[in-house]
């Protein structure tokens, strides 16, 4: 079921969000990720390469790879052919939600506001990616859109920094959370496999605190 998948994209409570611009580097940053301890992560369409990395992530076998920032049906089936296992999506798109039935992924849509969420009901979902959490009032915004809504579960993301990992988890609606800083652009440019595997075990050893 979507339950049991959203449970496997979640492993460590930590969703490391990659912007690749080549995807020669999806082997190195794979195995970054693994060293440090991650089990999922979510590559972004943002970039051309984004296609090709996600294939070669999900072609090791040791990682769930799912898409991130998929805007439309179509992204959406490619994103799955290539092997990812999960779609993020920004905001509520209800074409990319079919598109991920039918293609038997489980969707994580973006969503904001209490009508958000009630569009993600409507549509059978039950976990969403609250974005950009900070911008929207971070924890404080997740307690009271969850009082409501009792059975969604939340996946904040933007601006989640190591300091307020814990915060967010503590809160019993946060299935997980998603951070990019883990790999910055800059460390994928220069190669720093050593830094990504640090901030790896550093915001798993947060998330651990949370527990
Ligand atoms: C995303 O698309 O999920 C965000 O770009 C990640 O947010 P962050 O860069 O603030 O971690």
């Amino acid at each position: 079921t979507d339950v049991h998948e959203n449970e496997q994209l979640s492993v460590g409570r930590v969703l490391p969000v990659v912007v690749l611009d080549d995807a020669r580097h999806a082997d190195a940053l794979g195995d970054a990720l693994v060293k440090g301890g991650l089990a999922a992560v979510e590559v972004t369409l943002r970039t051309p390469a984004g296609l090709a990395a996600i294939a070669k992530l999900a072609a090791r076998g040791d990682l769930t790879v799912g898409a991130g920032t998929v805007l439309d049906a179509a992204q959406a089936g490619r994103a799955v052919a290539a092997g990812a296992r999960f779609v993020v999506t920004p905001g509520f798109a209800p074409a990319v939600v079919d598109a991920c039935r039918t293609a038997g992924v489980p969707v994580v849509p973006g969503a904001a506001t209490a009508t958000e969420i009630q569009m993600a009901l409507d549509a059978g979902l039950d976990t969403v990616k609250f974005f950009p959490a900070r911008q929207l009032g971070g924890v404080e915004m997740i307690k009271a859109l969850a009082a409501p809504f009792r059975g969604v579960r939340f996946i904040p993301t933007g601006g989640i920094t190591p300091d307020v990992i814990a915060d967010y988890l503590a809160v019993p609606a946060v299935l997980a959370v998603g951070a990019s800083w883990i790999v910055a652009a800059e460390l994928i440019a220069d190669e720093d496999w050593d830094e990504i595997t640090a901030r790896t075990r550093q915001a798993l050893a947060s998330a651990g605190g949370a527990a």
